[in-house]
C-alpha cells in the first residue's frame, strides 16, 4: 500500500558528462517495482529529462519560499517543477547546516513547493551528541512538528529520517535504533494527520546506505525506503539498491 521510493541526492555533483549515469538509473527504474528519482543539481534537471524518460523521476534539492523575486542566486519550487522536477527535498541537514535554515523556514518552503505541485521529501535528523544525550526522539518530534505544514497528504508528503552524523562518514545506525525512529516517526504523523495519511506516508532511512547495508535496512519496520548521496552517483551502486528495494517485502 505504500509504494518504496529509492531516492538519490546528488548534492553538488554532477555536470553533463553524468547523463550516461541517468540513463543506466533509469533502464534499472523501468523494471523496478519501486519508484526511483534522482536529484541532480537544478542545473542538470532540465536536460536530464530525455535519458531519465518516464520511468525514472527528478526532483529538487531546496527552492525559495517564495514564488519569485529579488532573490539572487535561489531558485523557486515553480522553476523547477517548469525544469520537470516533481519532488524536492526540503530541510536536509547541509541546509540546516550551512544556511542556518531552521524548521520555520523548512515549513515554509514546503509550502511552496506543494503550492507549485511538487511533492516534498522533508529531512529530520539529530546530531551525535543528542544521540548520546537520549534526545533523539525528542529532536525528531520537535523537527516533524515544525517543518511539515498542515495541507500534506499521504502523496505529497515524505519524511527522510536522516541522522546528521550517519550522512557521509559510513557510520549507520543500529536496525533496532533505525526502527525505534522510523515507529516514532509512523505514530506522529498518525497523530497528527489521522491514521489514514500516517499510515500511508512513506518514511525513508538516509545516511550511508549502500549496496552492502541496504538489503538488510530495507528489512526494518516502517522503512519504505531510501534517500541516498555518494551511492546515488553511479549507477553501479544505486542499481543494487534499487533492486534489493524492490526485493524487500
Ligand atoms: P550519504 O548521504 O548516503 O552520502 O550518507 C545521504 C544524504 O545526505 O541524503
Amino acid at each position: 500500500m505504500r509504494r518504496k521510493l529509492a531516492a538519490g541526492n546528488w548534492k553538488m555533483n554532477g555536470t553533463a558528462e553524468a547523463l550516461g549515469e541517468i540513463d543506466a538509473i533509469a533502464k534499472t527504474a523501468s523494471g523496478a517495482e519501486a519508484e526511483v528519482l534522482i536529484c541532480p543539481p537544478a542545473t542538470l534537471i532540465a536536460t536530464a529529462q530525455g535519458a531519465a524518460g518516464d520511468r525514472l523521476l527528478l526532483g529538487g534539492q531546496d527552492c525559495h519560499a517564495e514564488r519569485s523575486g529579488a532573490h539572487t542566486g535561489d531558485i523557486s519550487a515553480a522553476m523547477l517543477k517548469d525544469a520537470g522536477a516533481t519532488y524536492v527535498i526540503l530541510g536536509h541537514s547541509e541546509r540546516r547546516e550551512d544556511h542556518g535554515e531552521d524548521d520555520e523556514d523548512v515549513r515554509a518552503k514546503a509550502k511552496a513547493a506543494l503550492d507549485a505541485g511538487l511533492k516534498v521529501i522533508i529531512c529530520v535528523g539529530e546530531t551525535l551528541e543528542e544521540r548520546e544525550a537520549s534526545n533523539t526522539l525528542d529532536i525528531i518530534g520537535g523537527q516533524l512538528a515544525g517543518s511539515i505544514p498542515d495541507l500534506v497528504t499521504a502523496q505529497s508528503l515524505v519524511v527522510a529520517y536522516e541522522p546528521i552524523w550517519a550522512i557521509g562518514t559510513g557510520k549507520t545506525p543500529t536496525l533496532d535504533q533505525i526502527g525505534e525512529v522510523h515507529d516514532f516517526i509512523r505514530g506522529r504523523l498518525e497523530r497528527r494527520f489521522g491514521t489514514g495519511v500516517g499510515r500511508s506516508t512513506r518514511i525513508l532511512y538516509g545516511g550511508s546506505v549502500n549496496p552492502g547495508n541496504a538489503a538488510e535496512i530495507f528489512g526494518v519496520s516502517n522503512v519504505d525506503g531510501a534517500l541516498v548521496g555518494g551511492a546515488s552517483l553511479k549507477a553501479v551502486d544505486f542499481t543494487p539498491i534499487i533492486d534489493a528495494l524492490s526485493a524487500a517485502k
